[in-house]
């Protein structure tokens, strides 16, 4: 037999390429068994950046021949993108795992693959090694551009394949993708993180920080919009470092400006911002921008600089809150959001305190808030003082209210304006209105119809509930 491999490209994305083309072949033959098309279903779990990733799986399975299906229990390829974040997010996976296994016993055809963050950590996939052989393929946060390869590999050897990547400087570039929405679209600019928050498991399993070329971006964001893209969100756990490990070093403010400058695209978001990173020039450029969405997602995590240390988040709660006042002052319309968490280790009630204390002053229009999760590996999990359950439950309890009670006002403020809504979806209750949202990130539903999805309409805010409007279409 002659070894597929030694005839493949050595370079990408040509090597990728060349077994999509491979796996094609094979799809295409069990598809003419079978008298339909093969069908994948995947299931996404975390953030962004996961979801961008799982709209580039899908643009290889597509090209391999694959149809994407809403129907998890009858698609002959389950794929699971996982997420590690917090523990829960983890547990998930296994309660699907389980069903996926019935599955696979009723059809013998039908593929396993679990990839994503869970993946990146040798315990889980030496679970998955040992006690989920049913599962064809694993495969990591590195290496998703290698899914043709790896299929391949399953299809021809059929035995369980397993490739993890501990970590990587490469970027392929050119791979297909496909989008979840017609009219707006995820565009990474930088890959993993270097923080090392000592709560948090992304470095671990993201690996160090990458951005990709500004040319690489632009080209990207330019052919987004000739398929009709009007909005693009920019992605990076920490994105005010972008650009600093090029060869020839940017900013984000920079890169910003130069997206801006593409003609036919509306709107501009882009996540996360450290605040420890967020300069003058960035906000200069935000204030002047005719594009950049007026919406900042501004983690503060703790408002105890006692904890922000321990947290090795780089800024202290007096930095955060100047930040936030100059924020205010410079773009008056911005919207600010967060992410909180509660019961990191040692946090006594004072720090709490100084936790609804930042809350109060920032106003936030709206947070995040979760419960401290221990993470193996990272160095809070070896710190003592880990804080008990009922404690950290009701100091959660006591956040959770406070943060709706802010929002709830910080979002009706702009009750009897008359703003550009994105309109993204037909409102999935009452078919005879649509939703969409402000450039603030607000959501609001009004009378509409699909052919209004994608477009960027006038409408008024008449009555605000609390986290959303209901509003009037203009014109
Ligand atoms: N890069 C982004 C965050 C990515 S993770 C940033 O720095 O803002 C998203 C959020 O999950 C974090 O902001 C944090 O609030 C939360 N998080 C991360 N690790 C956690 C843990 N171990 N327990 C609870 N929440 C956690
Ligand atoms: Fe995690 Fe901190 Fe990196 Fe965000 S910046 S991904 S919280 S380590
Ligand atoms: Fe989860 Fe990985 Fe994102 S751990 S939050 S999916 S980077």
């Amino acid at each position: 037999m002659v070894d597929t491999n030694t005839l493949a490209p050595e370079m990408e994305p040509n090597r990728q390429l060349y077994f999509m083309a491979k796996s094609r072949e094979y799809v295409k033959r069990k598809s003419e068994e079978l008298g339909r098309n093969l069908t994948v279903h995947i299931t996404t779990f975390g953030c962004q950046m996961n979801a961008k990733d799982s709209e580039k799986l899908l643009g290889i399975l597509e090209k391999i021949g694959y149809e994407e299906t809403d129907d998890e229990k009858a698609a002959d390829f389950l794929i699971m993108n996982t997420c590690t974040v917090r523990e829960n997010a983890n547990q998930k996976v296994y309660g699907h795992l389980g069903m996926y296994q019935s599955r696979k016993k009723k059809a013998l055809h039908r593929m396993i693959a679990i990839c994503g963050c869970m993946m990146q950590e040798p315990d889980e996939v030496a679970k998955i090694r040992s006690s989920y052989r049913f599962v064809d393929i694993v495969f990591g946060t590195h290496n998703i551009f290698k899914l043709a390869e790896l299929l391949y590999q399953t299809f021809t050897k059929k035995e369980q394949v397993i490739d993890v990547w501990e970590g990587t400087d490469q970027i392929v570039e050119d791979l297909p993708a496909v989008r979840k929405y017609s009219f707006k679209c995820g565009v990474n600019i930088m890959y993993g993180c270097n923080n090392f928050c000592s709560y948090c498991i992304v470095p671990y399993v993201r690996g160090r920080e990458r951005s990709r070329q500004p040319e690489d971006i632009i080209k990207e964001i330019k052919q987004l919009v000739a398929d009709g893209v009007v909005e693009v969100m920019l992605l990076g756990q920490n994105v005010n470092s972008y650009g600093k490990t090029l060869d020839n070093p940017i900013t984000f403010a920079q890169l910003l400006q130069q997206v801006e400058q593409i003609e036919g695209l509306r709107w501009i978001r882009f996540m996360t911002s450290h605040p420890k990173d967020l300069s003058d020039e960035l906000i200069e450029v935000m204030k002047n921008s005719k594009k950049i969405c007026r919406h900042l997602h501004l983690p503060l995590q703790s408002g105890s600089s006692r904890i922000l240390k321990l947290m090795n988040r780089k800024y202290d709660k007096e930095q955060y809150l100047e930040l936030a006042a100059k924020l205010r002052r410079e773009i008056p319309d911005l919207s600010l959001t967060t992410d909180i968490i509660v019961g990191f280790p040692g946090e006594t009630e004072e720090d709490f305190e100084d936790t609804m204390d930042v809350v109060r002053k920032v106003q936030y229009d709206s947070a995040f808030t979760f419960i401290y999760s221990k993470r193996t590996g990272t160095p809070a999990a070896a710190m003592d003082d880990q804080i008990p359950e009922e404690v950290v439950k009701d100091r959660f309890d006591r956040l959770l209210k406070l943060v709706q009670s802010i929002a709830t006002t910080q979002c009706s403020r702009d009750t009897g304006k008359t703003l550009e809504v994105l309109v993204e979806e037909v409102n999935e209750k009452d078919p005879s209105m649509v939703s969409g949202r402000l450039s603030n990130n607000t959501v609001v539903h009004f009378k509409g119809d699909s052919s209004l999805i994608g477009t960027i309409c006038k409408v008024k805010m008449i009555e605000s509930k609390g986290f959303y409007y209901l509003g009037e279409l203009v014109e």
